[in-house]
């Protein structure tokens, strides 16, 4: 109302005559500023990935938003992973008959509709009641690869028990207790997770601020469900840390824990958390089966490299000796697609599936997903690819990076 008056210093023959166009905008303005709790109840159109973010910052709790979405220290490299996908420019090839597309690829041998999965990230209870079983229903119905992580809500039976053919790897921490390590690696692979994913970049939790000024703590409802009981001892003069105390994991960890865990288990190894050439040698000659080039979503070191950025010194390193995928900073389809040029054989999507979640659970966690899928089938065609295979470092403009 306040705004229709504004208009009225107009001369009235002018107001009469714009009347229509006045109505128009304050309809439509009336329709822009309409909230999901509105008393309009217009539905904003989920349009692509940062809607979803914008969602789960306005509905979760402050502490919970700013768990998933900490970087370490200053968060220049959790900045860095998604400004550096804006510095690459495409080279789009034309005229090469795109009526006809395929987005499928594999991982280790297994065909997935599309190059993304969901990165392993912990406590997606807090986002959504059914947690990591919403994630892996939504993940088997769009069939993609899940990893699983250590820190789930739900353990890893339930897991498996929610969505029996969906494709899914598990992550692995190493903790001091080895029998612990060993205990969970025994279950995944006999609940059929088809691999395990070793990730090596954190000896030490990275300082998040807004944890530690928010005193971040699992609500009581919610446990570490693998390893429900296993820390029901008091925490000890370290504390707690993200649910469990706070000196769990075996900072000794080194290239020769890789032949242990070989030891174990026949699933193949992946390692998460690679950004140099020399990591990845080292990788290809301690015999795991792929890499992903992470940086823990800039929660771990704040100054190292956009993964984008670490993933060609990689992948010609490994010069297709094993696979190498990424995580870090992906939020559209094109994103993927950059990726893909640039050796990626998949990507890996962490807090975009929390926000997923956090919208409507299974259902906004599938929405996410093909959003992605059609904005990477689009960005495709228009730079003249018909299939995951077509796509290569040609796409890329090297001289403007
Ligand atoms: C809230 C949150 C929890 C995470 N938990 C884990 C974890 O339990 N294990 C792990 O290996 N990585 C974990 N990560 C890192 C992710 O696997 C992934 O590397 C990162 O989220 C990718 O960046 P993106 O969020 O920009 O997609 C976590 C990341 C976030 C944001």
């Amino acid at each position: 109302m306040f705004l229709f008056w504004s208009f009225l210093p107009r001369p009235l023959s002018v107001c009469v005559q714009s009347l229509p166009r006045v109505l128009h905008f304050l309809l439509s303005f009336r329709e822009m500023t309409t909230t999901r709790e509105g008393t309009c109840c217009a539905e904003m159109a989920m349009v692509c990935l940062t809607d979803f973010e914008e969602y789960a910052k306005e509905h979760l709790s402050k502490a919970t938003w700013d768990y998933y979405a900490a970087g370490a220290d200053e968060c220049c490299t959790r900045d860095d992973n998604l400004l550096a996908y804006k510095r690459i420019r495409l080279r789009p090839r034309i005229l090469r008959d795109v009526s006809v597309s395929d987005t499928r690829t594999t991982v280790q041998g297994t065909e997935i509709s599309f190059p993304v999965g969901i990165a392993p990230t912990a406590f997606h209870c807090l986002a959504w009641h059914e947690g990591e079983m919403a994630t892996a229903r939504a993940t088997e119905a769009v069939n993609t690869c899940y990893i699983t992580s250590t820190y789930s809500t739900c353990s890893v039976e339930e897991i498996a028990a929610a969505a029996p053919n969906g494709y899914r790897w598990f992550q692995l921490y190493v903790y001091r207790d080895r029998k612990l390590s060993e205990s969970i690696i025994h279950r995944v692979e006999a609940l059929g997770y088809k691999a395990l994913v070793l990730t090596v970049d954190v000896p030490y939790t990275g300082k998040r601020r807004n944890d530690i000024r928010n005193q971040f703590k699992l609500p009581p409802h919610l446990k570490v469900k693998n390893f429900d009981g296993v820390f029901q001892e008091a925490a000890g003069p370290a504390g707690e840390e993200y649910g469990v105390p706070a000196n769990t994991l075996d900072p000794s960890i080194s290239w020769k824990d890789v032949y242990w865990l070989q030891s174990l288990t026949r699933l193949p190894i992946i390692i998460k958390g690679i950004l140099t050439k020399e990591d990845a040698e080292l990788a290809v000659e301690h015999g795991v089966q792929g890499i992903i080039v992470s940086n823990h979503g800039g929660r771990q070191l704040d100054g190292g490299p956009a993964t984008i950025d670490a993933l060609s010194e990689i992948v010609d390193t490994v010069q297709g000796r094993i696979e190498v995928y990424l995580d870090g900073g992906v939020r559209t389809g094109s994103d993927v697609l950059k990726a893909v040029a640039l050796g990626a054989k998949c990507v890996f999507i962490g807090r975009p599936a929390v926000w997923g979640l956090a919208y409507k659970g299974e259902e906004g966690l599938k929405e996410v997903l093909h959003i992605l899928n059609d904005e990477f089938r689009l960005s495709m065609a228009l730079s003249g690819c018909r299939n995951v295979a077509e796509i290569n470092r040609n796409l890329i403009q090297f001289s403007k990076l």
